[in-house]
């Protein structure tokens, strides 16, 4: 009995002894990792740089005599993927377009100012037909007259070829694609910039008819 409790005993004092001793570590010192190259990636990243040539374990099998840890690229300036943008300049998406920065609530100011960059060919209004097909008609109808599967029972759908809408602009029409109006949602995830042109070629076809 009384050597069953000190064996206990001692284990106690070990385990206890341990836990304390893993902890005593230097605090820049993460202590033994797990599959570093979870952590510590071998290909460069945009924000990490460890300039440190020699730091990580062992040297990579790259054999460039340099530390498994070693992430800058000394090909670009900072010797970081990540580029600074030039001053004074606007992001772009892939295609060239500028980021859409008119807000919501200023409809008129779209109506008055935004102007198609595409042109107005069959080939285009065909395009935006298509598009039209399957992003509008639901709610819209075939023929623009709010009377849609959907719109139906939605319900508030505006004829494009009423009085109110009959003669309300390109830009107009963009706007409430783009960042919605009232009960119709954005579309702007869903459409890039110039698939919104086409559709809105197709309904002023629809709002002159
Ligand atoms: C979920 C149904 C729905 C879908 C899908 C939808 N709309 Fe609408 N749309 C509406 C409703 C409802 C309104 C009325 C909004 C309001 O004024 O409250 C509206 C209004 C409009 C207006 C008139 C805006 C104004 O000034 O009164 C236009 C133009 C328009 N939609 C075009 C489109 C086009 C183009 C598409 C396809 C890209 C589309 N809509 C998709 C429901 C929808």
């Amino acid at each position: 009995m009384f050597q069953m409790k000190t064996t206990t005993n001692r284990l106690i004092l070990i385990i206890v002894g341990a836990v304390l001793v893993s902890c005593s570590a230097g605090k820049d010192d993460p202590g033994k990792e797990y599959a570093p190259n979870m952590y510590h990636s071998v290909a460069y990243e945009p924000l990490k740089q460890i300039k440190d040539k020699d730091a990580g374990n062992w040297v990579s099998s790259l054999d460039d005599g340099l530390g498994e840890y070693y992430s800058s690229n000394p090909n670009n300036p900072n010797e970081m993927n990540m580029r600074v943008p030039p001053a004074n300049t606007v992001r772009r998406s892939k295609n060239g377009d500028l980021p859409y920065r008119i807000p919501k609530d200023s409809l008129a100011y779209a109506a008055a100012n935004v102007k198609s960059p595409i042109g107005n060919t069959q080939e285009i209004v065909d395009a935006g037909k298509l598009l039209y097909t399957r992003f509008c008609t639901h709610c819209h109808g075939d023929t623009g007259q709010g009377d849609g599967a959907v719109g139906q029972a939605f319900g508030g759908v505006p004829v494009y070829n009423s009085a109110a809408l009959k003669d309300v602009s390109e830009g107009h029409i963009y706007h409430v694609i783009t960042v919605g109006k009232g009960r119709m949602g954005a579309h702007a995830s869903q459409l890039s910039p110039e698939e919104r042109w086409k559709i809105v070629r197709y309904v002023q076809t629809l709002q002159k008819q």
